[in-house]
C-alpha cells in the first residue's frame, strides 16, 4: 500500500497557474496515482489536505500501519514545516519528496526545504510523471 499525500493548494490543480502547473485536475492526478500502484500490483491510497497537522497525521498513519512507502508533495509546507520534517522523522517507511514544477528554477524561497534531508529522494520538475517514478520506485524497494 502507498500513501500519496499532497499539500496544500493542491486541490486546487487545473485552475491554479495553469502556466506551472497544467491543467489536469487532482482528481485526475489521482486516478492515474491509483492507475500506475495498480498496475505495479500495489494499491494507491491518496489524500489532500491543506492543513498541516492532517499531513503529519497521514505520515503517522502509514508508518503505524505498514505502508511500503509515501509519496509526498507538501507543497508550500516543503518550504516552511519543521512539523512534517519531524513526522518523517518519525517513521521508517520512506518518504519521496515529489514537485511538479522544478522548485530550483523558481522563487529562491522555494530552494530550500526542510523535508528534502529526511525524504529518501526528492524529484521536482518533471510534472505529473515525477508521482508515477515515485509509486514505482517505492513499488521496487518494498
Ligand atoms: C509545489 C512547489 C511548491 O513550491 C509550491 O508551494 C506548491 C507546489 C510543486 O508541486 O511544484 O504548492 O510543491
Amino acid at each position: 500500500m502507498i500513501s500519496v499525500l499532497n499539500g496544500p493548494n493542491l486541490n486546487r490543480l487545473g485552475k491554479r497557474e495553469p502556466e506551472i502547473y497544467g491543467t489536469t485536475t487532482l482528481e485526475e492526478l489521482e486516478a492515474d496515482c491509483e492507475a500506475w500502484a495498480r498496475e505495479l500490483g500495489y494499491t494507491a491510497v491518496c489524500h489532500q489536505s491543506n492543513f498541516e497537522g492532517q499531513l503529519v497525521e497521514w505520515i503517522h498513519r502509514a508508518g503505524d500501519e505498514g505502508f511500503d512507502g509515501v509519496v509526498l508533495n507538501a507543497g508550500a509546507y516543503t518550504h516552511t514545516s519543521v512539523a512534517l520534517r519531524d513526522a518523517i522523522s518519525s517513521i521508517t517507511v520512506p518518504v519521496i519528496e515529489v514537485h511538479i514544477s522544478n522548485v530550483h528554477a523558481r522563487e529562491s524561497f522555494r530552494h530550500h526545504s526542510y523535508i528534502a534531508p529526511v525524504c529518501k529522494g526528492s524529484i521536482a520538475g518533471l510534472g505529473f510523471l515525477g508521482y508515477k517514478l515515485a509509486i514505482q520506485y517505492l513499488s521496487e524497494k518494498a
